[in-house]
């Protein structure tokens, strides 16, 4: 994709639906009771990657565009797969299912593309181990292909290392077939979709906060069934990330983004660009399905460099791409913290940023948790996004804003999680 400077985006779109929650709503929906039907579910890569692995294990799905209805088999209904799960570029898919699988009777395999490949799995296959499960990296290396066989499940309390969504929701998916209750304690909050979803189908699930600090628990324990449910996807917010750094950046735009998601756990981004002096404003907020949803205006500003690190950044692990690219066009030095998780993203995103940045005249020095980056002019560029939907997406916008043309590589890969992602600009034109 060739791109240039553009001024004046103005309008009203909506962006697809919110990937964690179109994948948790077809796994939760399988194992339920009953017909679960899903508004405004995301098609991209990575949730048909999901639809296709459950049909594998025995699920009717039905699709009609972003309309799916799932007819569950139960909590104890899936079938033993006949082919190996494919869950091509998606963690989500890995790690959530995996957690399903280790609590069923039948063996099973699951294997990605070359990125997902190379991801780590010593992170949900030491918990689910110490649970009881069966579950092996085939080539040795705690990466996919993964291979389960049947094991028995006791629940356990596990205190995770990191703030993983994945992590969190793999062990809770486990404890719905474990003996007694299983807990996950994470050092900060992540996104809590899973929680939300599962207490909507009917699982007996509870979440604490600890008074003083970050730490928080969520707990489950077994239940005799889940019940199908209605689910209306909100639109992600990662997706609308991108327009929302658009409508900053480029001169004389305003943008509506109708019907975002804007989970607590997911919306740290807004806050990122209050701080930097973004002009952005929050309307018709309310609650559907359990999720927090809100329409978002923002409007051209000057930015400024800001401190980004703590208990913020899970609430924007994922945007960090896109944030990389607004503090390269503000004014002053952005400096980025406690995000060391990016190095084990679709690609290593400290790296990939850091090149690409460089590569369009950005000052920015990469560090062990982060980066720093020195704000200032961004010159056109040939963009390696290494197959990294985020990064194409980001430096999609950054093109919108730098001198001369960018060519984003392989921008095909945008498919994962926004299929769309170049028309929603059409409509802004
Ligand atoms: C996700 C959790 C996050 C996020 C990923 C989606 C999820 O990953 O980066 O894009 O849907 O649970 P981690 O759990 O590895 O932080």
């Amino acid at each position: 994709m060739e791109l240039t400077t553009l001024t004046g985006l103005k309008g009203t779109i909506s962006v697809p639906g919110d990937k964690s929650i179109s994948h948790r709503s077809i796994m939760l929906g399988s194992i339920a009771k009953g017909k679960t039907e899903i508004t405004h579910f995301l098609n991209g890569a990575d949730c048909l990657a999901t639809i296709d692995c459950f049909r594998k294990l025995g699920v009717a799905i039905e699709e009609r565009d972003s309309s799916i209805t799932v007819h569950g088999n139960g909590l104890y209904g899936l079938l033993p797969p006949n082919d190996i799960l494919q869950v091509k570029n998606s963690g989500t898919t890995t790690r959530l299912m995996a957690g399903i699988l280790a609590g069923q009777s039948f063996d099973s395999k699951i294997s990605g593309d070359e990125s997902l490949n190379a991801r780590p799995m010593r992170r949900i296959i030491a918990p689910l181990t110490q649970m009881g499960a069966n579950i092996s990296s085939i080539l040795r290396n705690d990466c996919a292909p993964l291979y389960i066989t049947k094991g028995h499940l006791q629940g356990i309390h596990y205190q995770s290392p990191v703030a993983s969504a994945q992590v969190k929701s793999c062990i809770l998916l486990a404890g719905l077939y474990a003996d007694g209750e299983t807990s996950v304690t994470e050092p900060i909050l992540s996104r809590n979709h899973t929680e939300l979803m599962l207490k909507e189908f009917g699982a007996n699930i509870k979440t604490t906060h600890q008074l003083a600090g970050s730490e928080t628990t969520s707990t489950i324990s077994p239940c005799e069934e889940l019940y199908g449910q209605k689910i209306c996807v909100p639109g992600d917010i990662s997706s609308a990330a991108y327009f929302i750094a658009a409508g900053l950046l480029v001169s004389d735009s305003e943008i509506l983004i109708k019907n975002v998601g804007i989970n607590p756990t997911r919306a740290g981004i807004l806050k990122v660009c209050e701080d930097m002096g973004g002009n952005i404003s929050l309307l018709n907020e309310r609650i559907e399905c359990g999720e927090h949803i809100a329409d978002i205006l923002v409007k051209t500003s000057k930015l400024y460099g800001t401190t980004i690190q703590g208990d913020i950044i899970p609430a924007l692990i994922d945007e960090i791409p896109i944030i990389a690219v607004m503090a390269a066009c503000a004014e002053g030095t952005t400096v980025i913290r406690d995000a060391a998780e990016l190095k084990v993203k679709e690609t290593d995103r400290i790296e990939t940023i850091t090149d690409n940045l460089r590569a369009m005249g950005c000052d920015i020095t990469p560090t062990d948790d982060g980066m720093i980056i020195q704000g200032g002019t961004l010159h056109g560029a040939i963009i390696h996004t290494l197959l990294d939907h985020r990064i194409a997406m980001a430096f999609s916008i950054a093109a919108l804003v730098a001198k001369g043309t960018t060519k984003i590589l392989n921008s095909h890969c945008i498919d994962v999680s926004y299929p769309t992602f170049y028309d929603t600009f059409e409509e802004l034109l």
